[in-house]
């Protein structure tokens, strides 16, 4: 789909359809207003003739024109309460709705009207360009007879031209074409995305946009002492991949700043192996890593003037006779040992190398202003959260709130859990230096505790995505299947760091 800014209203312009918000409580905008009294003021009574709440978040109403407007159709879509005004999400939401509305009904042009509201004009067109960009992504699939959207041409219209807004609009389109990058890495089956073959994204991807890039294999890993990856891998034929991406910008401002990703290619659960239901939807299970590759290739495309370093943990969790064992002992690349006791606690392993690795320096300027890390680490965070909302823990109260922050801007909800000192002790092992489950209860909790140990009591802050990394229903302006979750969060927070 090609999308373009225009200042025009919605209604000047030829396509087949116009998409217009409605609020409730508030006045219609100025545009469905005009339009309105265009048909005699027959548009809003036909809506609210046919839908009780015509203005509800989520509401459809179409409406013929019958040849008035150069547009067969307008969609007027509910946002619900937007008060004072529309905010970003709003927009997205919107934007995201009106480009599923236009698919549904078969048009082939869109215009999305954002103008005549009390929102700022490059906020609504820059939200608006990310979210319809985003409610256009299809993974291209393996289907004998793929069928292609018939809209092929969006317009956001109403925008106001402005510098503010042609920068808005360059981000929001950097930013959609990263996550979409996410979403293809964590669709693709895992039979093909493989450790290597995530690595060779990260190579494609960092060279497009001249960032370096560095991917370990199984003999680095053992030189560099990495045996808790090493041992997640090893029953796999698919080896085991550390991928290092750097973003350093001529002119960059401060310390270097850490993102780290799990990547686990599957998650079988090893030999403490998952049951089929649970096993079903293990090819997410490097959704954080993909995440952190799509926040590096914005990164680099935005070139932020501060350096990035973001790392991936890739391997795949087979059982097999070379498998690692319930009651084995790794040894990270840190000399830290850790008892497995149940190798279905994978994700904790290769992180404990990462975050060790990506946070070590034996200078105070060689070690990193904080580090983040995105994992689909535990079931449970679903108990703990549902599914439209991300659990964030770590040991620096004003890092979590910015996340917290960004996550709220970037329309990705996310809550704090508790890092509970109590809980501490379950970590002992009788024989280690850690053990890698806890006695079964706060498992989100006790997987933050874990990761704790590894960051060198550095600012650090976790974030459990295993329940939103992926979705089942289709949502506003995300499709069924990988959400491409954090890297908007992601590339908010760099830029914060970027900016102070
Ligand atoms: N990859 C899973 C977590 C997961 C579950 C991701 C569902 C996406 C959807 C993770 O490696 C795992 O198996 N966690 C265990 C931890 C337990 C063994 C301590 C879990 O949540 O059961
Ligand atoms: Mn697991
Ligand atoms: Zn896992």
């Amino acid at each position: 789909m090609d999308i373009t800014t225009e200042r025009a209203a919605a209604h000047r312009l030829r396509v087949e359809m116009v998409a217009l918000p409605l609020a409730s409580g508030g006045s219609p905008t100025r545009e469905l207003a005009a339009l309105d009294a265009a048909t005699g003021g027959r548009l809003l009574r036909e809506i609210r003739k046919r839908s009780a709440d015509p203005a509800k978040r989520g509401a459809v109403s179409i409406y013929q024109t019958h040849g008035f407007l150069p547009a067969e159709l307008i969609a007027v879509l509910g946002v619900g309460t937007a008060s004072p005004a529309m905010g970003p999400d709003d927009w997205r939401r919107f934007a995201g709705q009106a480009v599923a509305t236009a698919q549904g009904a078969r048009v082939r042009s869109l215009a999305i009207e954002v103008g005549g509201t009390r929102s700022d004009g490059a906020v609504a067109a820059g939200a608006a360009v990310e979210g319809a960009l985003l409610a256009s992504y299809r993974f291209a699939g393996f289907r004998k007879a793929p069928s292609s959207p018939a809209l092929a041409r969006c317009v956001i219209s109403g925008a106001p031209g402005s510098r503010a807004a042609a920068a808005a609009e360059r981000r929001a389109r950097i930013v959609a074409e990263s996550t979409c990058l996410a979403r293809d890495l964590i669709n693709t089956p895992a039979e093909l995305m493989t450790p290597a073959h995530l690595g060779q994204a990260a190579v494609r991807m960092a060279r497009r946009h001249g960032l370096r890039v560095r991917v370990y294999g199984p003999r680095d890993l053992r030189r560099l002492g990495m045996g808790a990856i090493l041992a997640v891998g090893r029953a796999s034929r698919n080896e085991p991949r550390l991928i290092e991406i750097v973003h350093r910008p001529p002119r960059a401002r401060g310390r270097h700043v850490v993102l780290v990703g799990k990547g686990i290619t599957f998650d079988s659960g090893g030999l403490s192996l998952k049951p089929p239901q649970a096993m079903e939807i293990q090819k997410r299970d490097m959704s954080g890593g993909a995440a952190v590759l799509g926040a590096m290739a914005a990164i680099g495309r935005l070139r932020l003037p501060i350096e990035v370093r973001g790392y991936v943990a890739s391997a795949e969790n087979m059982p097999g006779g070379d498998a690692y064992r319930p009651g084995d002992v790794v040894r990270t690349c840190i000399g830290k040992t850790v008892e497995v006791l149940n190798t279905d606690a994978e994700g904790r392993l290769v992180l404990a190398d990462a975050l060790a690795h990506a946070t070590r320096g034996r200078t105070e300027a060689s070690r990193p202003r904080w580090v983040v890390d995105l994992a689909t680490l535990t079931g449970a965070v679903t108990t703990a959260l549902g599914r439209s909302v991300a659990g964030v823990m770590g040991n620096d109260a004003d890092l979590v709130r910015s996340v917290i922050e960004c996550g709220r801007a970037s329309g990705e909800p996310i809550w704090e859990l508790p890092l509970v000192e109590d809980y501490v002790p379950l970590m002992e092992s009788p024989i280690a230096d850690l053990k890698n489950t806890g006695d079964g209860t706060a498992g989100t909790i006790f997987g933050g505790l874990f990761l704790r140990e590894f960051v060198h009591r550095l600012p650090w802050a976790h974030l459990d995505i295993a329940a939103v990394a992926f979705t089942d229903k289709p949502q506003p302006y995300v499709p069924r299947g990988a959400v491409g979750w954090g890297v908007r969060t992601m590339v908010a927070l760099v830029e914060k760091a970027a900016a102070g």
